[in-house]
């Protein structure tokens, strides 16, 4: 039906049919839109969690404009200017007061930093609710673990940038973590850092990865992340292949629906909500109490100075809680390099999650009680860890966040086991709404 639209209008000897033949004829515009739009069969029951992914999109796109608009007055220079202060903290400050709109844009993009963030956790646990990561998505996982991965290093190296005292001293605390690597450690450091101690150096290297290299290769896989979702098709609420079922004469799955404009309207349901909820906090609370904007990151970068307690945003924090776990000297390697390999591992273990998980049900909805304790026990685990990590360090504190780093692991390593064993109930053969 919608094919015969198209062709419709190529051959109607309209002026925009005329120009579609021309670019397709040098150019697969109809092909890719058909493909990745009007005939993208997506499943029928999708529901408010597979907004993320559209959001995703959403921020990313922000990201790179606001981003852009930034980079026109943003100076990365570490010396200090007439006044004493850093240059690219004074270039900050020159945005946010004096370059019309510039607070807008900055503010945009710190909060759309975070943002990213939130929308793409939401965006990990929908996958794990509906165990998206399994056989035929596994490499779609793994393109998003990457992204993931990537937006950690954006986020990190985008940081630096303000240097102010977190910016400088949150770097210190993480590239220092490099040091507890053997034998190569020290050096490694001062590759990365690019100077004895933090410096212009850093800051021009990390303004190259900020604004060039890692948008770069989160483009590509974004692009990967997507082109593989197509390939394989869009998993859904119910957790079961809406292509085992086809009709027999179109070959179009009898429970899927054209992406547009069936989902493009319905993700524009989720834009608004979220560009409302965006839109108060850039206009009322860009800081949220010093967790989107840390207070410490308004006094200009001073080496001479370190801040009483320094803790990364919000989003690294599960991952340092998981760092400050480690207390014990072990074996031959000492409690910090336990720590990283640790918090390493607390990331690459995701990559893992498609081979891990044996349930024979893949959604939420058809799995058995012992999968849906341990996911409500690792993510409770996960905000404790992610809380403790904004906190300075107590006995007490400590003795938690290594309760939390065990069940953390657990969660993945007993796996195999649980989700065999687990009484799940049979999955429909067709989607229910
Ligand atoms: C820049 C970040 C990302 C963007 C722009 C993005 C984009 C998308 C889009 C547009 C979809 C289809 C719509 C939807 O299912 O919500 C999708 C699906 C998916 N994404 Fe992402 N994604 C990102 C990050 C990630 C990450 C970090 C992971 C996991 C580690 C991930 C895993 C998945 C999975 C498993 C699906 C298939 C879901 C299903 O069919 O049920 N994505 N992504």
């Amino acid at each position: 039906m919608a094919s015969s639209n198209y062709e419709k209008i190529k051959s109607d000897g309209s002026l925009l049919g005329n120009v579609m033949e021309w670019v397709d004829a040098r150019f697969p515009l109809t092909e890719n839109w058909k493909g990745h739009l009007s005939e993208y069969y997506a499943p029928k029951n999708f529901n408010f969690w597979y907004f993320f992914g559209s959001l995703a999109l959403l921020v990313l796109v922000m990201q790179i404009v606001t981003g852009i608009f930034l980079v026109m007055h943003y100076k990365p220079d570490a010396s200090l200017n007439a006044a004493g202060v850093p240059v690219a903290f004074a270039s900050v400050e020159y945005i946010m007061r004096d370059v019309p709109w510039g607070w807008l844009i900055r503010y945009m993009h710190s909060t759309g930093a975070s943002a990213f963030f939130i929308v793409v956790y939401l965006h990990m646990f929908r996958a794990m609710l509906y165990g998206s990561y399994r056989k035929p998505r596994e490499l779609l996982w793994i393109f998003g673990v990457l992204i993931y991965l990537c937006l950690m290093a954006e986020a990190f190296a985008g940081y630096l940038l303000p240097w102010g005292q977190m910016s400088y001293w949150g770097a210190q605390v993480i590239l220092n973590l490099f040091s507890a690597i053997p034998f190569i450690g020290n050096d490694l450091t001062l590759w990365i850092r690019g100077d004895y101690v933090i410096a212009d150096a850093t800051l021009n290297r990390m303004f190259a990865f900020h604004v060039i290299a890692i948008p770069l290769a989160l483009l590509g896989l974004v692009a990967a992340h997507i082109l593989a979702l197509h390939e394989v098709g869009s998993n859904n609420p119910d957790g079961i292949e809406i292509k085992k079922h086809k009709d027999p004469q179109t070959g179009i799955p009898l429970d899927g629906i054209p992406f547009h404009p069936y989902y493009t309207v319905k993700d524009i349901v989720g834009t608004v909500v979220f560009l409302a909820a965006f839109s108060i906090i850039v206009f009322f609370a860009p800081e949220l109490g010093g967790y989107f904007l840390e207070y410490n990151n308004y006094i200009p970068a001073d080496p001479l100075v370190t801040p009483p307690h320094i803790a990364p945003v919000w989003y690294f924090t599960p991952f340092y809680s998981i760092l400050r776990a480690n207390t014990v000297n072990f074996f031959w390697i000492d409690a910090k390099l336990w720590g990283v390999i640790f918090m390493g591992l607390g990331v690459m273990i995701l990559f893992f999650l498609p081979w891990l998980d044996r349930s024979p049900a893949k959604s939420i909805r058809y799995r058995g009680p012992i999968y849906k304790s341990a996911l409500a026990v690792f993510i409770v685990a996960f905000f404790i860890l992610g809380y403790l990590g904004m906190q300075s360090p107590t006995p007490v504190f400590t003795i938690i966040s290594q309760i939390c780093t065990i069940i953390y692991f657990l969660f993945f390593l007993l796996m195999p086991w649980y989700s065999r064993i687990d009484k799940c109930k049979p999955e429909p053969e067709r989607v229910t709404q």
